[in-house]
């Protein structure tokens, strides 16, 4: 027959503070742990609480803890009844020097035939203040998070206005040309009409084109689906030309176009890609201000797999060593007058489409920077 007594070299192994009860709430053995705790904390029970009702000290708790002491003698209960075959609650026990937390296990055992209840005792302050400082960190992860959102937020808008000023820079100088170009021919003795209205179409047109600068660009940053078409890029270099016409006048720019004739479709954005041909067109243009060789060629060919490729050539300066890792970059700008903006935009705005786009120095001299579009699915 096995004895209380012969248990307690394995109660004694148990870290947890341990009582075995009675079916009446008795305790009738206590561990080392429990032993050691008593002594530790002077508590007043006499000879650890042995032959102590475990229950009814439970019941009588008064203070700040009496409620967990009736929910453990409640639990302890239903074990007994046979309503749970374990319990566990975890309660605050702190002391004037230290606050602690517990862990209390209670389950049901039968020895030679009679209900007991095992009750260990188990500080988790440790496990506890773990707990509670991962939860900190989560909060803290979780308020980082929400100023990276934000910031990000701050940064789309920031990116935004300088893409929208960038963009509007062109459309809004052809306009004010074209503008004093018009007052200057109604000045004259005789003014000629004909140019008169040809001014002014190109006022609407720019205007128009302002206007749906800012559409696109705003759709785009909103990571919306823009106007997808299907387009050849050939018509996109020529109306992106035409549109860029008055900005060409002033320079003694020589363009030359390679257009490859039986190039696929794409599924393109009109705007985007005509906006994207202007960025790379002004750059290879102003790169070559100071050079004496002026020539942009603008070519367009085959790109495997089933892509179309435009490439835009300069005569000019190159690429200077300090930024050309970081073309791409928003706000990186050798240039005085720009806003280091044109190339970031094109690239956002040839990822969108699935294409590359990228930077390369010439073997003679200039640069040429090149785009891919994946040809449109048919059917
Ligand atoms: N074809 C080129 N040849 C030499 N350098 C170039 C060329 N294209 C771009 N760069 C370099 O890359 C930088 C960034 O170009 P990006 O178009 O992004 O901005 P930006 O032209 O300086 O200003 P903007 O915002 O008005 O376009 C330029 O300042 C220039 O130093
Ligand atoms: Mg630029």
């Amino acid at each position: 027959m096995m004895t209380l007594r012969s248990l307690e070299p394995i109660l004694d192994g148990q870290s947890a503070n341990t009582a075995i009860l009675d079916r009446s709430g008795v305790i009738l053995s206590v561990n080392r742990a429990w032993r050691d705790f008593a002594d530790q904390n002077q508590l007043r029970w006499p000879d650890y609480g042995l032959n102590v009702n475990y229950l009814e000290i439970c019941d009588s708790a008064s203070g700040h803890d009496s409620a967990e002491a009736r929910t453990a003698a409640h639990g302890i209960r239903q074990i007994l009844s046979g309503e749970l075959q374990q319990f566990q609650l975890e309660y605050p026990c702190h002391s004037p020097e230290k606050k602690r937390w517990f862990n209390m296990k209670a389950f049901r055992f039968e020895l030679n035939g009679v209900v007991h209840v095992v009750v260990g005792h188990e500080d988790v302050t440790h496990l506890k203040e773990t707990k509670d400082s991962l939860r900190e960190r989560e909060q803290q992860m979780y308020m980082l998070q929400e100023q990276l959102a934000h910031i990000a937020r701050l940064s789309t808008m920031g990116e935004m206005a300088s893409g929208i000023a960038h963009e509007l820079k062109q459309p809004l100088a052809a306009i004010s040309n074209y503008a004093y170009g018009c007052v200057r021919l109604l000045q004259s003795p005789k003014p000629d009409s004909s140019q008169i209205i040809y001014g002014l179409e190109q006022i609407a047109q720019q205007a128009e084109r302002a206007s749906q600068v800012i559409q696109h660009l705003r759709s785009f940053i909103a990571r919306k689906e823009t106007d997808r078409s299907t387009l050849c890029v050939n018509d996109l270099v020529r109306e992106a030309l035409t549109l860029y016409r008055m900005e060409l006048a002033g320079t003694a720019v020589e363009i030359q176009l390679e257009l490859y004739d039986s190039l696929p479709l794409v599924s393109a954005d009109r705007i985007q890609i005509e906006q994207v041909l202007i960025n790379l067109m002004r750059n290879g243009i102003e790169a070559m201000a100071d050079t004496p060789l002026k020539v942009l060629s603008i070519r367009t060919a085959l790109s495997a797999p089933k892509s179309v490729q435009v490439a835009v050539c300069d005569a000019g300066r190159g690429l200077s060593k300090e930024i050309e890792a970081r073309l791409f970059t928003p706000f990186v700008t050798t240039n005085p007058g720009g806003l280091g903006m044109g190339l970031a935009i094109s690239r956002r705005i040839i990822e969108a489409h699935q294409g590359k786009i990228w930077a390369e120095r010439n073997p003679d001299r200039g640069t040429t920077v090149c785009f891919t579009i994946p040809a449109a699915r048919i059917g």
